[in-house]
């Protein structure tokens, strides 16, 4: 499987297991199956709930002799009301304690959204704290002290706009390495891509198959179903493979590390072999030309009555 290289020499898989929305009890099953047939990349965030679950599969799986830490890469995120510099190392070795972890691979500020520190699940417009008030400046200090500490090897950003990274790249003594964004056929985001990968910073994409099993509140009844995508189909039928097979690798030929979520033996089995296959040029060019400009996690939930965040503020569109 291809590689991303970052700056310490630490080598990240192209393609990881995605746990957002695998629930307590399914994602201990998936993780230790997936790390069995060969994922060595983990995708995952304190506020996926999820994280002592697969701090368990993980211990197990070393014990077991599946895989040595060295091995695995570990991704996790810094949830919205931990932003802060002194809030971020308790946050992480929070989150280390429940992966069973001394270290992780990646840490990211999952959104450049902060809430008051002891209110976890901001609901009206005194729960937030603007960016003004709390600035992400501050936060990577955290980040960057983390890095210092050993916490995590690598350190980066989640849903961050072109504009939020330069900002970011002014004021930072270590330089974000990754963006996670939601990128997939129907939203591909060419400029980000284009900003990130001349500036040295990778690129991963969340939702690659349109996260269909996002809750209802995050849906719209409108959306077209990527899945059933009738252009994608036609070339996964020509390849003898399957549409997510094909979505996923035009993710990573794009260069981008792709991260499917799966709690079903066979989809993780399919999902970690698109890795290997190749599409032409003029399937890349297909896919290209199927964009539709289309979030499906499209940031309205950070909307309240006077509050300080719209979803154009947080994109900066
Ligand atoms: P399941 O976990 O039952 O396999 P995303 O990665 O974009 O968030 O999408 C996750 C959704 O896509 C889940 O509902 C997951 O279901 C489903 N899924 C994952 N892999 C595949 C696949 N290869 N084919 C079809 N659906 C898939």
């Amino acid at each position: 499987m291809n590689k991303l290289q970052f700056n310490n020499n630490t080598q990240m898989p192209i393609l990881g297991l995605g746990t957002w929305k695998s629930a307590p009890g399914e994602v201990y099953t998936a993780v230790k199956e997936a790390v069995k047939m060969g994922y060595r990349h983990i995708d995952c965030a304190a506020i996926y709930g999820n994280e002592k679950e697969i701090g368990q599969a993980l211990s197990e799986l070393q014990q077991e002799g599946v895989v040595k830490r060295e091995e695995l890469w570990i991704t996790s995120k810094l949830w919205n009301n931990n932003h802060g510099k002194a809030n971020v190392v308790p946050a992480l070795k929070q989150t280390l304690a429940d992966l069973q972890l001394e270290y992780l691979d990646l840490y990211l500020i999952h959104w450049p959204v902060a809430f008051k520190h002891e209110i976890p699940g901001a609901k009206k417009a005194e729960d937030y704290l603007s960016l003004e008030e709390q600035p992400i400046a501050d936060t990577w200090l955290g980040m960057e002290e983390a890095v210092k500490l050993g916490l995590s090897k690598n350190i980066g950003v989640s849903n961050f706009s072109v504009l939020k990274l330069k900002s970011l790249m002014e004021v930072a003594s270590i330089k974000p390495e990754m963006n996670q964004v939601e990128l997939h056929p129907y939203f591909q985001q060419n400029e980000l891509v284009e900003y990130c990968q001349s500036n040295g910073i990778h690129i991963t994409a969340y939702s690659p198959l349109g996260s269909s099993d996002r809750p209802a509140g995050l849906k719209k009844e409108d959306e077209p179903i990527l899945l059933e995508d009738k252009n994608i189909e036609a070339i996964a039928t020509q390849k003898g493979v399957s549409i997510a097979q094909v979505i996923l690798a035009w993710v990573a030929q794009r260069g981008i590390s792709v991260i499917p979520k799966s709690v079903n033996p066979s989809r993780l089995q399919q999902n970690l072999n698109a890795a290997e296959i190749r599409l032409t040029e003029d399937e890349m060019q297909q896919m290209a030309a199927i964009n539709k400009n289309r979030r499906y996690v499209d940031g309205k939930f950070w909307e309240v009555p006077g509050g300080p965040y719209t979803a154009t503020n947080v994109w900066d569109e």
